[in-house]
């Protein structure tokens, strides 16, 4: 089947998640259900242009180019994903593809590009699904761009929507699913409309740990069973918390979770640390802060040192005024990124 088009575009953003998933099995199922905010600034725009094959060396043939440079060094990982993409979408078997890719955010910053990467990637795929398939229902082209985009970077399948995505299934969320992320479905209050993150560079080196590596290590972990629990427990008791607003319970329920993300890490055999020192003087200089001014600013963490500082809007003049004094000096290079929440990913 030819196409007319010959190539189309995304932007996706990264996201970042309230409720972690840390442990999976299977080809990328969460062992327990997360929810994430989708980001708005910090994002990764793809073009994919394609034209039918001739040279058939192998399986598939693509060109990954990031920032106008070709990287062959992102290849194989590419190909490890249209091999598992390949049963879902065969046609990828038939085009030559090139994947023109660029992030918004400072290269090797230490932000993750592969949950705003891949889910544009998967986008782009989906769009030439769409083509061959006109019938599909927005409803179902989601579905499925989410399921694709998982298979590629799992938290990647909370990046097409927003501002709030639920990922992994939770009784007391209704379409919710292992196999793909669906928008929140129920009531937020407004005072998380516009919600802010900033992202403090703390530490722009490779890290010691990679995800995979740490999910892997859930498998065996002494607290496994009751971190999965706990998930589940905190993501029914985040539904009213979000409905009523209620900042105190949403700050509480946010670090602890963040927390114990890394204490996983801490009990993991082989143990590790992601955080750096700088990350625990940041922790430590939000807690004063918030004791002081009664801001209802807190942090949360992802599979690193970085650190994200969550925010009211109506907070953001005076709490940008506090990361430009007093927490920018524990940034590497002094660089940090203002966001603030999103709604997912659009095509160009
Ligand atoms: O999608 P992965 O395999 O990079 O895992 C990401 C896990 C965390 O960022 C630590 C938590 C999350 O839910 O995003």
């Amino acid at each position: 089947q030819a196409l007319k088009t010959q190539s189309v575009s995304y932007e996706s953003p990264s996201n970042i998640a309230l409720i972690k998933y840390w442990g999976k099995h299977g080809v990328q199922i969460p062992k327990n259900p997360s929810i994430s905010f989708t980001l708005n600034n910090c994002k990764t725009t793809t073009k994919l242009s394609f034209e039918k094959r001739t040279n058939f060396d192998e399986a598939y043939d693509l060109k990954v180019i990031l920032d106008g440079k070709h990287k062959p060094g992102f290849e194989p990982k590419i190909h490890q994903f249209f091999g598992r993409i390949d049963e879902y979408l065969p046609f990828i078997k038939e085009y030559r593809f090139t994947i023109d890719t660029t992030n918004s955010f400072p290269h090797s910053s230490g932000i993750a590009s592969s949950a705003s990467g891949l889910s544009a990637l998967a986008l782009c795929l989906m769009e030439m699904e769409r083509e061959m398939h006109p019938e599909m229902s927005l409803k179902r082209f989601n579905q499925k761009a989410s399921f694709i985009a998982r298979l590629g970077s799992g938290s990647g399948c909370r990046s097409l929507e927003g501002p709030l995505v639920v990922w992994g299934e939770h009784a007391d969320i209704e379409g919710s699913s292992d196999v793909y992320g669906v928008q929140y479905p129920y009531e937020v209050h407004s005072v998380f409309d516009h919600y802010q993150d900033t992202i403090l560079l703390v530490d722009k080196g490779e890290k010691p740990v990679s995800s995979t590596v740490g999910h892997n290590l859930m498998h065996n972990h002494a607290y496994a069973a009751s971190r999965f629990d706990q998930a589940v427990e905190n993501l029914a008791l985040l539904v009213p918390i979000l409905k009523e607003g209620n900042l105190d319970e949403f700050v509480s329920l946010v670090e602890s979770e963040a927390l114990t993300l890394h204490a996983m890490m801490l009990t993991s055999k082989p143990y590790f640390i992601l955080m750096k020192p700088n990350t625990l003087k940041i922790i430590d200089k939000i807690w004063e802060y918030r004791r002081d001014t009664s801001i209802p600013v807190c942090f949360t963490l992802d599979a690193g040192a970085n650190v994200h500082v969550l925010y009211p809007k109506k907070d953001k003049e005076a709490v940008q005024e506090f990361i430009k004094n007093d927490l920018s000096i524990y940034c590497q290079d002094n660089r940090y990124i203002f966001d603030n929440v999103g709604n997912g990913a659009i095509k160009l």
